[in-house]
């Protein structure tokens, strides 16, 4: 069995006794130990302590890392991704710098649309070693978990060929994949005027060839003005819980559109992005069991409002942080930069964006058992900094790399 011990560890954070989503005042304790020690055996985390309590380590173990001056954190736990995707779309990046809107884009066939006659082009095997780039570079940058939709191919072929690069993603890759399908992302152009024929669509042809190759956990719908309706977000969403598939939903982004109250309604998993909420939202949310998952670098990418935190947790929400990665409206899954982005411009504190980042995220995914905190039995998945005056100094100073390296299943990557 292979051994390590990791000592000296300035401190060792997000140590909780017990697993516990986390909601509204909850956020802000962020258990650590100072001058920690951590065991690991075989990826898995089997001993967390004081490290004056490991006598003549060297003659127990044969690896150990000396982490004097360090910070230990649990990996991120990016609960939302559209990390499948065939093209980057800096032109239509451009088209808003000149002034074009979001909806203007979309108008001109941009958009999702765009990403969508891309990736019809694209071979599987090309999409895949598109997305295994992504996703080795987000590792690097801390992420150990991360679920990934979905939602640029909009034709059964589309969808399942995306679906299945996910599936070889899950299969391949040392990180916790989950994988969400979201043919409701918006409807194919064919379908414009014929709403119910693409739903039928998902429902009959999409859905049961998921269920039966198991290719989902989830399913998602972006409920939202001009997109797909509460209704229509609920009649998809039962279908897929009726094949399995628990809903995690793009809700409130543009406009009040009711996905906030539908996702709810739902008992989904997460209602995400949430930049648009009103009291009635809050408080619907605010008094469920649905995470609230915010998606900061949306919003700065598309120069929108940031999404409202402080109002979320002080009414006691459950919220999770997560970065979106997309061509369209967050070309970035660096964590590093959505907990800052959550503490310059949301105000949340250090330790709640922390939390929100790992063990909330990890809920937002059902991987609580195995990510999202340091407790024995877990992924010895974490993130080694370099070395820093203090926590804070993590999302203070944003721009400056501040990982030393980082470790996914006891393995540095
Ligand atoms: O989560 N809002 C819907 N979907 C993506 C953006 C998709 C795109 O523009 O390609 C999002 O922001
Ligand atoms: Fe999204």
């Amino acid at each position: 069995m292979a051994t390590t011990l990791i000592i000296n560890i300035k401190l060792l954070v997000n140590t909780p006794g017990e697993n516990r989503l986390l909601r509204g005042k909850e956020l802000s304790k962020l258990p650590c130990i100072a001058n920690a020690y951590l065991i690991i055996e075989d990826g898995i985390i089997t001993g967390i302590g004081d490290s004056s309590e490991i006598q003549n380590p060297k003659s127990k173990f044969k690896n150990i890392i000396d982490a004097t001056g360090q910070y230990v954190l649990p990996a991120w736990c990016d609960s939302h991704t559209h990390l499948v995707f065939a093209a980057s779309r800096e032109e239509e990046f451009v088209d808003k710098i000149k002034g074009l809107s979001y909806a203007d884009i979309a108008a001109k066939g941009g958009g999702i649309l765009n990403s969508a006659k891309k990736l019809q082009a694209a071979t599987e095997t090309e999409l895949f070693n598109l997305a295994w780039k992504r996703l080795e570079e987000v590792s690097k940058l801390g992420t150990g978990a991360i679920e990934i939709k979905s939602g640029y191919g909009l034709s059964v072929d589309g969808e399942l060929k995306m679906l299945r690069v996910i599936k070889r993603l899950k299969e391949k890759s040392a990180l916790s994949i989950k994988s969400t399908f979201l043919g409701a992302h918006t409807y194919p152009l064919e379908y414009k005027d014929n709403h119910q024929g693409y739903i039928d669509l998902i429902l009959n042809e999409m859905l049961p060839v998921i269920a039966k190759e198991k290719l989902a956990d989830y399913i998602d719908v972006f409920c939202e003005t001009g997109f797909f309706s509460p209704e229509e977000t609920e009649i998809i969403c039962r279908a897929g819980m009726r094949n399995g598939l628990k809903p995690k939903i793009h809700a409130n982004q543009l406009n009040l559109s009711g996905g906030t109250q539908a996702g709810v309604k739902l008992n989904a998993l997460s209602v995400d992005h949430l930049e648009t909420m009103d009291d009635e939202a809050i408080t619907t949310l605010a008094g469920s069991n649905t995470i609230g998952t915010l998606l900061p670098t949306a919003a700065f990418f598309l120069r929108m409002p940031f999404q409202p935190a402080r109002k979320l947790i002080d009414a006691g929400c459950a919220i999770a942080l997560a970065s979106d990665y997309n061509p369209g409206s967050s070309p970035s899954g660096n964590m590093n930069l959505v907990t800052a982005m959550s503490c310059i411009q949301m105000k949340m504190l250090p330790e709640e964006a922390i939390n929100a980042a790992t063990i909330n995220g990890a809920y937002a995914m059902e991987l609580q058992d195995e990510v999202g905190s340091i407790m024995i039995g877990k992924k010895a998945n974490l993130i080694f900094t370099k070395s820093i005056p203090s926590l804070a100094y993590l999302p203070y100073a944003f721009g400056s790399n501040l990982i030393d390296k980082v470790m996914i299943s006891g393995e540095f990557c």
